[in-house]
This record gives structure tokens, C-alpha cells and sequence, in this order.
């Protein structure tokens, strides 16, 4: 897969994408991940990627010519049906669904914006897409897009060292996941269920589903509404609002 990342602030990916999965993913070719500078395709003396806003008020705005003409170099060669995402407070909100559906683009062009925004010519002219990371606004795109390319290039087959493992991941089906442990087997006196130190993979799988419930139960039931719910996993449900029923009844809340 080819990400192209349209930002002015190219260097902030250093590390990030310089580490551990996303390094490897690009060391085995999985993932051909380029940066394109805005602002080598300003025009004047100065480089002058930003303008005050029309209508005044505060901050600064992009340009649209620079970004509108760094995004069609990286289009050249693309095919037309390439997304064209925008970074900004105002998109669909990213999740695993949106980072599956965008694993399965040959290519990507992520733009990031700066500043108070970009003008709104760049979004009708040329974006195809607009996404946000959450109910909050950061000081510009980049940091989305690490997180989009890093979400997304989960689900590429190989990024990962076991084959599907991103399927297995919290929100996957619609659940999180349960808790994980490792050694030792006793921790300040904190010690591992049992039930993964016996070594039965039925046991162990039905404890993780129902664990997994509990933590979705527990931390966001509002997932539950959507999650592809069994009968197991109903009664699962029953059972952990009898328990918080009970803890109720003897708490009084
Ligand atoms: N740029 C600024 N805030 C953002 C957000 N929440 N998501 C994506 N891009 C942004």
C-alpha cells in the first residue's frame, strides 16, 4: 500500500514512523509511506503557504493553490478513484471499521492541515474524504494522520506477525478485549486465572470472550447495541447485570 502524507510539517513522522511495526512494514515493502511539502509548491520569494482570513478574525489560513497543486503531483499516475482524506475536527469520526475499509485502497492521499483550517476550496476542489480522530481539536492534522496510518496498516496482510491478529483486536467485533497476562505467575501478591495456566484452548477462548464482555460491559456499553451478540455471549450479559443488581441491593448503589 502507498500513503502519500501532504503536510508542511513533514519531519513531526520521524519518529513515529521511523519505529518498531510501521518501520518494518515499510522495510518489507508493505507499506510505501511518502511526504510531499507543501510548501515547495508555493510560488513567491517567501514560500508564503498561509493568508489572513477573509471576513477577519484570528489565525491563519492555507492557501488553497499550494495545497490543491501539491496534492495533484502526488495524484500524477494515481488512479482517479484514489481517496483524498482530510485531516480535521469536522470528518467522520476514524474507527476500526473506517481503518479496514481504508486497508483496502491500493493508495492514500492524507492532507493535513495547519494553522485554523485550509480554504474550503481545497475540500470542494479536491478532497474526497474528511476525517477526525476524536471530539477535540489538535494543532494540526499530522498527528491524526499517524494515527490513521498506523491503525490502517494493521489490517494489511503480513504487517503483523500473526496472520489476522488485527481481527482479534478490541473493537474488531464490535467488543474489547479481555485482560492479557504474562510472567510471573504472582505479582504483589496479584495472581493469573487459572483458567490460562491450564492449558484448555476451548476454556481459555470461552473465558476470553466472556472477559472481553465484561471489560465491554463494564467500560462501554455502548458498544453493545451494535456487537454481533451469541446466545452465550446474552447470557454472559444476564449474568453481569445480576451481579451488578446484587451489588446494588447489598450497596444501596
Ligand atoms: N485536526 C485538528 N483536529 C483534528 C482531529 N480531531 N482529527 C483530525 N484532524 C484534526
Amino acid at each position: 500500500m502507498r500513503i502519500d502524507v501532504v503536510t508542511l510539517f513533514p519531519q513531526l513522522f520521524d519518529g513515529p514512523m521511523t519505529e518498531s511495526m510501521l518501520w518494518k512494514a515499510r522495510d518489507r515493502g508493505l507499506l510505501d509511506l511518502r511526504f510531499v511539502q507543501i510548501r515547495d509548491f508555493t510560488t513567491d520569494r517567501h514560500r508564503t503557504a498561509d493568508d489572513t482570513p477573509y471576513g477577519g478574525g484570528g489565525g491563519m489560513i492555507m492557501k488553497t493553490q499550494p495545497v490543491v497543486d501539491a496534492i495533484a503531483h502526488v495524484r500524477q499516475g494515481a488512479p482517479t478513484n484514489v481517496p483524498v482524506i482530510l485531516m480535521t475536527p469536522q470528518g467522520r469520526v476514524f474507527n476500526h471499521a473506517i481503518a479496514k475499509e481504508l486497508s483496502n485502497h491500493e493508495r492514500l492521499v492524507l492532507v493535513c492541515g495547519r494553522y485554523e483550517g485550509i480554504d474550503d476550496r481545497v475540500r470542494q476542489r479536491v478532497i474526497t474524504d474528511e476525517i477526525s480522530i476524536g471530539d477535540y481539536v489538535l494543532t494540526g492534522g499530522e498527528l491524526a494522520a499517524m494515527v490513521i496510518i498506523d491503525a490502517v496498516i494493521r489490517h494489511i496482510p503480513g504487517v503483523l506477525g500473526a496472520e489476522g491478529a488485527a481481527d482479534r483486536d478490541s473493537h474488531a467485533d464490535g467488543i474489547l478485549e479481555g485482560p492479557h497476562y504474562t510472567r510471573p505467575p504472582v505479582f504483589d501478591g496479584l495472581g493469573v486465572p487459572q483458567v490460562l495456566l491450564d492449558g484448555h484452548h476451548a476454556e481459555i477462548e470461552r473465558w476470553r470472550r466472556k472477559e472481553g464482555l465484561r471489560r465491554t460491559w463494564d467500560h462501554r456499553p455502548d458498544l453493545l447495541r451494535k456487537a454481533a451478540l451469541s446466545e452465550d455471549d446474552q447470557f454472559a450479559l444476564a449474568e453481569f447485570a445480576e451481579e451488578d443488581a446484587e451489588l446494588m441491593r447489598r450497596h444501596g448503589g
